[in-house]
């Protein structure tokens, strides 16, 4: 239901006026502003803390090539203002924002535009993996600038989908980093698993196959059991605790980027900015019930304020 609400003109309307106000905007926990200075001060707050940071300007399904184009621009722009404000440099960005809807040859040039300055500044570009519509496109457009060389690349796998286990042989043989989550869309039977004990199984199975053949994997969950799963099967192959990572989401379990680094692990925090937050939103609800509970009580303060409409 959530991710028909999300295509709601009216509730984007009404979310965009409340969404990010200043202070207590209802979205502002899981999303860390709508300008690149807001993503810089996130960042530079978490690494103070010890976090790693990747920065998403947030964007999908764009539907003409200047608005594509206008995404790598800007994501060109990002890597400058990184580089400057010397925070990490690690970016993560969705194909469909850079024109896969329209063509692959416009979402690969788009691309192209952004990691050609980021091999120059020594920035990671991390590629979202979206619904399964786009699985096999999204892998194919990694494929294609794993040929040209580019390595500064890295991509995303999600556990719910019956392909994956094959997906991550293949990213292991050519030894390409990976990042695996559980999946954030509503899939079909035919390409996903249903069940949550089976995505969970089928997650802790790909992430042993990482550990053992792949390229400094990183463990994207919030998943208390999984983490400590992950550090089980670390240590039985006596492997050093940078030799993978923990990633977790903006705003949410600070509790559990807290216990990870105690443990000694690395934890990297996925902080989205931009103002076209709206979808990004919708599925962290979708996640989790009682977040709708926190926007609603949020809203009711908002509206009980003095300065409410
Ligand atoms: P699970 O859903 O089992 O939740 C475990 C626990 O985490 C819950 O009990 C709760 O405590 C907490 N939790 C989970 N979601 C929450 C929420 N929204 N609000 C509050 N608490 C929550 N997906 C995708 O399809 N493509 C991608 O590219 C990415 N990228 C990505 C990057 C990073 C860094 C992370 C952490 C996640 C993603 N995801 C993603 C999202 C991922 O697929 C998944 O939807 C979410 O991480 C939620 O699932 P968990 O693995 O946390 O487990």
């Amino acid at each position: 239901m959530l991710s028909t609400l999300s295509r709601s003109q009216m509730l984007q309307r009404l979310a965009s006026r409340y969404g990010m106000a200043s202070s207590g905007g209802f979205a502002r926990r899981f999303i860390a502003g709508e300008t690149v200075e807001d993503a810089v001060a996130a960042a530079r707050s978490l690494e103070t803390r010890g976090r790693r940071i990747t920065l998403d300007y947030l964007g999908e399904s764009v539907a003409t090539v200047e608005e594509a184009t206008a995404a790598a621009r800007e994501y060109g722009r990002l890597i400058g203002v990184l580089v400057a404000a010397g925070v990490e440099r690690n970016l993560s960005l969705k194909l469909t924002q850079l024109g896969l809807d329209i063509d692959q040859a416009t979402c690969i040039d788009n691309l192209r535009r952004i990691l050609e300055p980021a091999q120059r500044h020594d920035v990671f570009v991390r590629i979202d993996m979206e619904r399964s519509a786009y699985t096999a496109q999204t892998l194919e457009v990694f494929e294609t600038l794993w040929r040209l060389d580019y390595r500064n690349i890295g991509i995303v796998l999600q556990s719910c989908l019956h392909r994956t286990d094959g997906d991550v042989h293949r990213m292991n043989e050519l030894g390409a980093r990976v990042r695996l989550v559980k999946g954030a869309y509503h899939e079909p039977a035919d390409v996903a698993h249903q069940k949550k004990a089976d995505v969970d199984a089928a997650y802790l199975r790909q992430m042993q196959r990482l550990l053992s053949h792949g390229n400094y994997p990183a463990f994207a969950t919030h998943d208390e059991r999984i983490h400590q799963e992950v550090r089980r099967a670390a240590a039985a192959r006596n492997l050093r605790d940078d030799a993978y990572e923990f990633q977790l989401l903006y705003g949410i379990r600070r509790d559990l980027q807290e216990t990870l680094l105690a443990g000694g692990n690395r934890v990297r925090v996925y902080v989205p900015f931009g103002h076209q937050w709206f979808p990004y939103f919708m599925r962290r609800l979708d996640e989790r019930p009682a977040n709708i509970l926190f926007v609603l009580s949020a809203l009711v303060g908002e509206w009980r304020s003095p300065h409410g409409p």
